[in-house]
């Protein structure tokens, strides 16, 4: 992963590089560096820990600059340490941050080392630097010698590059990796994303695959991978910076949870009307290819393979169409055999997650019927590689842990199994209910927030416990898995989820007095089964912690009881997952640990 920054003003650029760093910190933060073109040459500073950590190095040595290049760093390669972190240099003022994986670097920094250059970091992308400095002495230019280099990286990236041989130039790449150009007044930047450049310019262009670019304060030209000049369209971003900020609350992740009502009614927005999804709603064409649709391939990672799995009963339920939920990185190294008609569809928050976009890229090199993309970042790769194409709106997600992003994916994806149950004759009444079900699916949500204090207070229990189990049937299932994620992602706390049914097969052998299972009982038919279950922990001394729809409070039995809002089949699972994201929260807050930023772990995976 990694996020970089480049900026080339006339002015002192530093103060920017470090609050564009700040916000791209999602992408990773175990080191963090800088490099400035000063009176005194390329200067550098890097450290090990946050932005905020560079900062205080930065206000020590009060380094400045009119040009420069930053990045903070999700290890890869080498630990997380000062030697490890970027901008990494080679010669006398060449500089490189980049953000992907190089593949073949072994092999070329052997080639390197033989050549007399030699290596102070574990890292693959210090072979970038060298290589462009090899280049550069040879006589190419920057622009030359960079676009040279990038024909020898295999794997993926997004470099920028700086050298004191050519001041006021920054040297743009990528491959595999996002990188997006700002156009400011007299000055120009790049970036990993337009997040890390909204104070700056509302200005962006989204550089394309082998795009390399020239950027000069007072000009950019774009090359395309053949070497052409190329424009690329200039896209205005409507991005309010308050989405981006986390305001009254402690840590974005809380927020987050708390914009769910609106981040579901906005992704609902104009999609529903009249008692129907209204058809369109997946672009030109698409409702022809979805009425021949046989069978459906769905594929992600992380949450959003989650949001597939929940996907996977009502698309079989009701639309009555086989469909195969998959994590990205098993189905891309399968051989998938690909039935007549299947539709293939990610789903993605970031739209950059390269197992997934490596899967679609594979899909598409086979027989499916069309590739849909369930995003929530218009300009993403994903969306720009897919043939259809259904936004969440849940506005910039920055806590790592997803919260909103899952909710509206469950919302988007309920919108297509009744889109296609519609097109194969569903149930009338059937359909009615869940249609009034996502009506009211805001509400519900901002009823269940009111459980917060009570979540709190239960929290305390938790502390000290070394693990967890969490219970679910049907679409439950998915949401046990989803909460026994939050849990682990951010408190630490090993947590499994189980389909409550196979707890006899081998995890009732962990319960006992000092185990809390976790159960999630909606009102529906599998609600005796989940009681029997529920009975199994009970007798071995487990400590029970139920979530139930309020109607059936009363056959929960005695202990931890919590209820929830009355909801339909398609509100039970975003409606039921509220609260484990409540208590993975609080628990992590007392724990002391770092919510918004759980360590060794990354928001936007864009490597493998
Ligand atoms: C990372 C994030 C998760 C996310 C997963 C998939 O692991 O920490 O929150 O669910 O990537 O990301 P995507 O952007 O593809 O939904």
């Amino acid at each position: 992963m990694c996020g970089i920054v480049g900026i080339s003003a006339q002015r002192d650029v530093t103060s920017d590089l470090l609050s564009g760093l700040k916000a791209l910190e999602y992408r990773g933060y175990d080191s963090a560096g800088i490099a400035l073109l000063t009176e005194r040459g390329m200067q550098r500073l890097r450290a090990k820990g946050k932005v905020r950590d560079l900062q205080s190095l930065q206000a020590q040595t009060r380094l400045s600059g009119v040009v420069g290049i930053a990045h903070t760093r999700w290890a890869t390669h080498g630990v997380p340490s000062e030697a490890n972190a970027h901008p990494h240099v080679s010669g006398d003022g060449l500089s490189v941050v980049h953000n992907g994986i190089i593949e073949n670097h072994a092999e070329l920094r052997a080639e390197l080392q033989a050549a007399g250059f030699s290596f102070t970091s574990q890292t693959d992308t210090e072979v970038i630097a060298h290589l462009v400095e090899q280049l550069q002495r040879n006589g190419a230019g920057l622009l030359e010698a960079v676009t040279a280099a990038t024909k020898r990286l295999h794997g993926a990236y997004a470099i920028v590059v700086m050298s004191a041989r050519e001041p006021g130039l920054l040297v743009g790449a990528r491959r595999g990796s996002p990188l997006v150009l700002g156009y400011g007044d007299d000055e120009n930047y790049l970036a990993s994303d337009i997040h890390a450049l909204l104070p700056l310019t509302r200005r962006f262009v989204y550089l394309a695959e082998g795009d390399v670019v020239e950027l000069r304060r007072d000009g950019v030209r774009i090359l395309d991978e053949r070497g052409a000049s190329v424009e690329r369209p200039v896209k205005e971003s409507s991005f309010s910076l308050d989405a981006v900020e986390r305001g009254e609350y402690r840590h974005y992740m809380l927020k987050e949870i708390h914009e769910q009502p609106q981040s579901v009614a906005d992704t609902l927005e104009g999609r529903i009307s009249g008692g129907r999804v209204l058809p369109g709603i997946f672009g030109s064409g698409a409702d022809e290819i979805l009425a021949k649709v046989k069978q459906v391939q769905i594929i992600a990672c992380g949450t959003s393979f989650h949001a597939g799995l929940v996907a996977r009963y009502w698309i079989e339920s009701l639309a009555g169409i086989p469909c195969h939920t998959e994590i990205a990185s098993e189905f891309r190294y399968r051989q998938p055999v690909v039935a007549p008609d299947t539709l293939f569809i990610t789903i993605s928050q970031s739209g950059e997650t390269a197992d997934t976009l490596a899967a679609l890229r594979m899909a598409k090199e086979r027989d499916y019927a069309a590739r849909l993309a369930i995003c929530n970042v218009p300009e993403a790769s994903l969306v720009r590689e897919s043939d259809l194409v259904l936004m969440t709106r849940a506005g910039p997600e920055i806590g790592v842990a997803s919260t909103k992003a899952f909710s509206t994916q469950l919302s988007a994806l309920a919108l297509l199994a009744l889109r296609l149950a519609e097109t194969r004759g569903i149930d009338a009444q059937r359909y009615a209910a869940a249609i009034a079900d996502l009506e009211v699916l805001p509400g519900l949500i901002r009823d269940a927030l009111q459980l917060d204090a009570e979540i709190k207070s239960l929290a305390e229990q938790f502390v000290d416990k070394q693990h967890a189990l969490f219970l679910g049937r049907g679409t439950q299932f998915p949401i046990a898995l989803e909460g026994a994620l939050k849990l682990k992602e951010i408190s630490y706390i090993h947590a499994e989820g189980y389909p409550a049914g196979e707890l006899k097969h081998g995890p009732l052998a962990l319960v006992d007095e000092t185990m809390p299972v976790i159960a999630v009982a909606p009102n529906d038919a599998l609600l005796d089964k989940l009681k029997s279950n529920m009975e199994e922990v009970r007798a071995r001394g487990g400590q029970l912690y139920v979530f139930c729809d309020t109607r059936i409070r009363h056959g929960m039995g005695e202990g931890h009881v919590l209820e929830l809002p009355a909801c339909g089949e398609i509100a039970a699972p975003v409606l039921f997952n509220v609260p484990l994201q409540l208590l993975a929260y609080h628990v992590a807050v007392l724990r002391g640990t770092d919510v918004d930023q759980p360590r060794n772990l990354a928001k936007s995976v864009t490597v493998e």
